[in-house]
């Protein structure tokens, strides 16, 4: 290479790496894997050696990337918070093991972690209580998320145990479990948000976001991997963190002394094997020598350890053809590229399909038609991207442009500042939209209606005997029998199930008519505010923002939905059908119906929690007990009800009615 063209390679590099750093650090929208990230680091630091004349002190070689936000203030780490050499090569850990193993050729001990992947705290403790917790930022100084922290509950607030050190620090990752995050998306796409791309980035998300509420209504957790102390209560890692262990912090237990290299190697082909059965993701395991006089020995270099490293696994990946992209439209009308993909066995599974996440994802891949592409399957379920084997185009293919129109209904696409996101703003006519809401509206967690499906909204659509959720409440038995696949039976149990319906709660319903940003959670809070839709119709943004959970987005979304006439007049529709638009749990919805009667709640329940029904019952006359007797009037039977309970029951002859007939019955 000529002179000209490595200065030119560096510049590139130093610019492409620091916007891949901006990207992960501060947008939590990582668009490279960590293993194309280490190929550009490792390329740069290679070049920088060689040709030194092109070195200069801002590149990103010398920097851990820094994940400093403005909303927080900043805080010096007492001790720098440093970044880990890392290797995918034996070799390289050979290596490693050799250069200390001259140094210190009588034996020593090796400790091994997982390397969780999540966000890096770092905790300050003071008098056995918990005081500033720090993120890493620059590795000198980082963001004070004391309170985002603080609601944590795997961070003990206060500790006890021997050999405790007045002042302590304790570092670890702060991450969420593969389960609930799953749950999390689940309920965010139910919502109409944005999905996290995974449990990394949305962990990293939540503890840099600026209402500790939010925080704690997610699943974070914190596994913790280092103790630091002026007086550090033993001489040797792993003791160290069997005592935090005792004093109530998370240390898993796959933490493992290993006496060489070899029984590291032996624990490094478990994990790989065996890391899919974990509750969390883990890109790798950490190697660390155990003893802390010779850590202090070996010291650090400007930005790791020399005495640790960690050892990633290289996340399965296969090349093949892309074939084309489909722009999907989803109910609340965001679009998303999926590129189909010429089938390819990769991880255990074929993928045909790949995730594109959005126009910038597109553009800053620079796919071109029939590109050779590189999928990779890490942690996550859904294979992405993650390259294009350029040396392989075509030159006459063509650059792919994200679309500017709709697909399905033709009408131009709008993207609105600081979302990531394109969306087709024809909310009432668009179909997949249109679809799209009325099969939220009947799903399991809104109005459950049975008997309805996917396939079964596409039929009543197509036939034109729906257009929008109040349409359903007009449909006659008759209307459905000649529909293809759909018999007597099954017609007379979606009309069924469709009447059933008007019994589900207040707070469902709200769920149910797909306003973005209400997910449960949020419709439930609104309706312990607004007992009914008509005091939600009348409130204004500052009354919305005045509950402590709704912040600006909800209340502007809610009031966009309600100022559209078109939704009103679904909304009295579906009143005038009796599908509910009052909480009738409140304490202000009291009546007698249940006057003298002593009631024992079994099981669970699906439209009202149990304790919402131990007050519904008071509120209407009712005594809840707790055994029962033959002074029992009835039993609200909930699903999974105790065997021996509903023996008893039939014993004494007492009656067992179910949630909706209860409801039916007696409100
Ligand atoms: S030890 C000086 N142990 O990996 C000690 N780090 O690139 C440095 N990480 O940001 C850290 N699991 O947040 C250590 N068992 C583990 C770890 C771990 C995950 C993260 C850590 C750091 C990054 C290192």
């Amino acid at each position: 290479m000529k002179q000209s063209e490595i200065k030119e390679r560096i510049i590139k590099l130093k610019k492409e790496i620091e916007d891949y750093n901006n990207k992960y650090y501060i947008l939590n929208q990582p668009i490279i894997t960590d293993f194309e990230y280490d190929i550009l680091i490792n390329e740069l630091n290679t070049l920088e050696k060689k040709y030194p004349d092109f070195f200069t002190e801002d590149s990103p070689t010398q920097r851990v990337g820094s994940d400093i936000t403005k909303q927080f203030e900043q805080t010096e780490h007492k001790y720098p918070m440093l970044s880990l050499g890392n290797t995918y090569s034996e070799e390289d850990l050979k290596d490693f093991d050799n250069r200390i193993r001259k140094l210190y050729p009588d034996s020593f001990d090796y400790v091994c972690e997982l390397k969780y992947d999540g966000a890096s705290i770092s905790i300050i403790y003071s008098n056995g209580r918990y005081k500033q917790a720090i993120t890493r930022g620059d590795g000198t100084k980082g963001d004070d998320v004391t309170l985002n922290v603080k609601t944590i509950r795997s961070v003990p607030l206060k500790v006890t145990g021997s050999a405790m050190p007045d002042e302590f620090i304790i570092r670890g990752e702060i991450i969420i479990p593969r389960a609930e995050f799953d749950e999390m998306n689940e309920e965010r796409k139910a919502n109409g948000e944005q999905l996290f791309a995974n449990p990394r980035n949305a962990a990293a998300g939540t503890i840099k976001m600026l209402d500790p509420k939010i925080v704690a209504s997610r699943p974070l957790d914190c596994l913790v991997y280092y103790l630091l102390s002026d007086k550090l209560p033993c001489d040797n890692h792993f003791d160290n963190m069997k005592l935090a262990y005792k004093w109530g912090f998370k240390v898993p237990d796959s933490i493992k002394k290993c006496k060489n290299i070899e029984e590291v190697f032996g624990y490094i082909s478990f994990w790989e094997k065996e890391r899919g059965k974990l509750p969390y993701e883990i890109d790798g395991v950490v190697i660390k020598v155990n003893s802390i006089a010779i850590q202090e020995e070996l010291g650090y270099t400007s930005k790791s350890p020399r005495w640790a490293i960690a050892f990633k696994f290289k996340a399965e990946r296969a090349s093949t053809e892309l074939l084309s992209i489909v722009f999907q439209v989803g109910r609340t009308g965001a679009i998303t590229p999926v590129a189909n993909l010429k089938s390819v066995y990769l991880a255990g599974t074929t993928v045909k399909r790949a995730t594109l996440h959005n126009a910038d994802q597109i553009a800053m891949l620079d796919l071109h038609e029939s590109d050779q592409v590189f999928v990779e399957k890490g942690g996550e379920i859904i294979p992405k991207i993650i390259g294009v084997d350029k040396s392989k185009r075509k030159p006459e293919s063509k650059t792919l442009r994200f679309i500017t129109h709709c697909p399905e209904c033709g009408t131009p696409l709008i993207k609105k500042e600081n979302e990531a996101n394109h969306y087709c703003p024809n909310y009432l006519h668009c179909p997949p939209q249109i679809k799209g809401r009325i099969e939220h509206f009947i799903s399991r967690k809104a109005m459950n209606i049975d008997g309805l499906g996917e396939e079964t909204i596409d039929l009543l659509f197509k036939n034109r005997l729906i257009n929008n959720v109040a349409d359903l409440y007009d449909l006659k038995v008759d209307q459905l029998i000649p529909l293809e696949r759909l018999g007597v039976k099954s017609a007379e149990n979606i009309i069924e199930g469709i009447k059933e319906s008007k019994n589900i709660p207040y707070y469902k319903v709200l769920f149910a008519l797909g306003i973005r940003h209400v997910g449960e959670i949020v419709a439930k809070t609104i309706c312990k505010n607004f007992n009914s839709i008509d005091d939600l119709i009348s409130a204004d943004i500052e009354q919305l923002t005045n509950i402590h959970e709704i912040g600006q987005k909800i209340a502007f979304s809610i009031k966009e939905f309600i100022n559209d006439s078109e939704n009103i007049e679904q909304i009295n529709r579906l009143k005038s059908h009796g599908v509910r638009f009052e909480d009738l749990s409140s304490s202000k919805k009291t009546g007698s119906s249940l006057e003298g009667k002593a009631i024992v709640i079994s099981g669970v329940f699906s439209h009202y929690s149990r304790d919402e029904y131990k007050e519904i019952i008071e509120n209407n006359g009712g005594r809840n007990v707790s055994s029962i007797s033959s002074s029992t009037s009835f039993i609200l039977a909930g699903e999974n009800i105790g065997p021996s309970k509903k023996e008893k029951a039939i014993q004494l002859g007492i009656p067992l009615i179910n949630e909706l007939d209860f409801l039916n019955k007696y409100l």
